[in-house]
């Protein structure tokens, strides 16, 4: 009998990856994906599908009865770009809480549910160089605020949902749509940053999170939360350069001053409210983007998980303008 894997969101840029890489391990993969969600990932033939009703404890509970029990969860779905702050905490702390709630039945109970939550849940570095997995806890966004808050459902769940937690840095790869608008602006020639000085960041390609994630599932210790990051310190500077060397293309380099961006930001915000729609550059990514370090320690999760990263940012970058590329987006 092959591993049962239930997967959520598994049509986006994360989920689908993990979903092939699954089916490729010969798992039975079931989709958790709305009635509208977009599924040009998802066409692999074994693939099953299921709609969770998230918002009923009640209706989740007699749908996932009729699934039967998983051995493992890996609950993906959740809004990185959410008009309010409440919609933020609908989707990412009170859809987690419910799954896992109804999850913990011992006739459901999966061997590892895995939740993935974000960097931004812990915050950027403070004191430490380097943001840490044991330091308190201080995101600087509702987005990030959310995250924290189903990371909190899940430890008051230690002992009845064997769970796992993992948090990424920015991701990036084939499928993005997000870091792919940076890209997308270098390949016109145009490379812009926000602020005077270069921001300390960090990354990780998809195929490594992939990998870091199955480890989570098959082996990692349960109720342990893992940053998942190259474990390299860069700064965006960097991410200009790989973008750069990835398209063979030069480019007009602009620094913007941060409070020329907020001036922006704020503008499409309210248009994007107008729109129902939140843009890309709104005054909350800002917080993220506006001077925090975000240099991370990933040393627990190479010691927990053997977690070894084989791409790092310029081996990655080449990758993803190859795809992009091959499938005209570029
Ligand atoms: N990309 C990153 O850099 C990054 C970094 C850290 C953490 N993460 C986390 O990784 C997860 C996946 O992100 P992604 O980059 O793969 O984004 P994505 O491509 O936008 O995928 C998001 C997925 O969540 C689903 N979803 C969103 N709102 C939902 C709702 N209200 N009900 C049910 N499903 C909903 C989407 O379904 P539809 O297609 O139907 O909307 C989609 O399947 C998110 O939880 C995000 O917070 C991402």
């Amino acid at each position: 009998m092959s591993l049962r894997l239930l997967v959520t969101g598994a049509n986006g840029f994360i989920g689908s990856a993990l979903t092939e890489a699954a089916l490729a391990r010969g798992w039975e993969v079931t989709a958790a994906v709305r009635p509208n969600s977009d599924r040009t990932y998802l066409r692999d033939a074994r693939l099953r599908f299921v709609h969770l009703p998230y918002h009923s404890l009640q209706a989740l509970a007699e749908t996932l009865h009729q699934q039967g029990r998983f051995d493992y969860v890996a609950h993906i779905a959740g809004t990185t770009k959410a008009l309010r702050r409440e919609d933020y905490f609908r989707v990412n702390a009170d859809y987690t809480r419910h799954l896992a709630e109804v999850l913990s039945d011992d006739a459901l109970r999966p061997s590892r549910f895995l939740f993935l939550s974000s960097l931004a849940a812990l915050g950027p570095a403070t004191a430490a160089e380097r943001v840490r997995p044991d330091q308190p806890p201080a995101p600087v966004t509702a987005y990030g605020a959310s995250k924290r808050a189903a990371e909190a459902y899940l430890e008051a769940l230690t002992g009845r949902l064997p769970w796992v937690v993992v948090q990424p840095t920015a991701v990036f790869g084939p499928r993005d749509r997000d870091l792919f608008q940076f890209i997308q602006l270098v390949s016109r020639g145009l490379e812009l940053y926000i602020g005077r000085t270069p921001q300390r960041a960090s990354f990780i390609y998809v195929s490594d999170l992939v990998a870091l994630m199955l480890a989570a599932l098959e082996s990692g210790p349960s109720g342990r939360k893992f940053i998942a990051a190259d474990g390299r310190d860069y700064t965006t500077d960097d991410l200009g350069e790989a973008v750069r060397t990835a398209l063979g293309r030069r480019t007009l380099r602009l620094r913007l001053p941060l409070a020329g961006v907020r001036a922006v930001a704020t503008l499409s915000e309210l248009v994007g409210r107008w729109q129902g729609k939140m843009p890309a550059l709104n005054r909350e990514k800002l917080r993220e983007l506006g001077g925090a370090n975000w240099h991370c320690d990933i040393s627990e999760t190479a010691y927990y998980l053997s977690f070894r990263p084989e791409y790092d940012l310029y081996r990655g970058m080449e990758e993803t303008v190859k795809w992009y590329r091959q499938h005209g987006w570029l």
